[in-house]
């Protein structure tokens, strides 16, 4: 058999197995879905989102690109942002990086990947703004390790700078932010970085608005 169609054979296995536990699982959300929370992940496919938080199919509304990336000219994420903040009001956007990502691992090197130097420059301008704090931690795992939460950090304050998440923390008071580290080795999710509703980060970024 192809190895393409274990996937589609696995699909019909899964429906039998939801629909053995509750006839209605499909219809009960087929018409609408109220996610609370956006994911923001990375594309690797050892960080399935849903799996890892033990979320079920509604629960989380997600995006995922190369290092979890919040880039402020990036149409895709914005539109997905926006959607998720204005729309279907969750209260919670996660930002979740993890350990050994090969984006960031990239992004350390001089390695020429063509286009995609282009995505992981965001990573190494997150090494620039920590130069000083990066540079004084020994080279290899440790340094690539702190990159990876530098970088959720910084993806996170990314989130706080952007003008409609403001102005949804003033009218609504939410959502709150999260960082959040998905450890390889262990399966373990660590949480580093939360803010709530209307903490800027950096005062250069904020935004009035008309009442
Ligand atoms: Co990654």
């Amino acid at each position: 058999m192809d190895d393409y169609r274990r996937l589609l054979l696995n699909n019909r296995a899964w429906v039998k197995d939801k629909l053995d536990l509750r006839p209605d699982f499909f219809e009960a959300t087929a018409t609408e879905q109220r996610p609370e929370y956006l994911w923001i992940g990375c594309s690797d496919s050892r960080v399935p989102a849903e799996e890892v938080t033990g979320t079920h199919p509604g629960e989380l509304f997600v995006h995922r690109n190369v290092a979890n990336m919040v880039v402020h000219t990036d149409f895709n994420m914005l539109s997905v942002l926006q959607y998720a903040v204005e729309i279907l009001c969750v209260k919670h956007i996660i930002v979740c990086g993890h350990y050994g990502c090969g984006g960031v691992r990239t992004a350390l090197s001089r390695r020429d990947l063509g286009l995609i130097n282009k995505w992981l420059r965001h990573i190494k301008d997150v090494y620039r703004f920590h130069s000083t704090e990066l540079d004084a931690i020994p080279e290899g795992q440790p340094r690539f390790d702190r990159l990876v939460e530098l970088n959720v950090i910084e993806q996170v304050h990314h989130l706080a700078d952007i003008s409609f998440v403001q102005r949804a923390w003033r009218k609504h008071q939410r959502p709150m932010l999260h960082g959040w580290i998905y450890d390889l080795h262990t399966g373990l999710i660590n949480d580093i970085v939360k803010i709530d509703p209307g903490d800027h980060p950096h005062d250069i970024y904020e935004y009035d608005f008309e009442p």
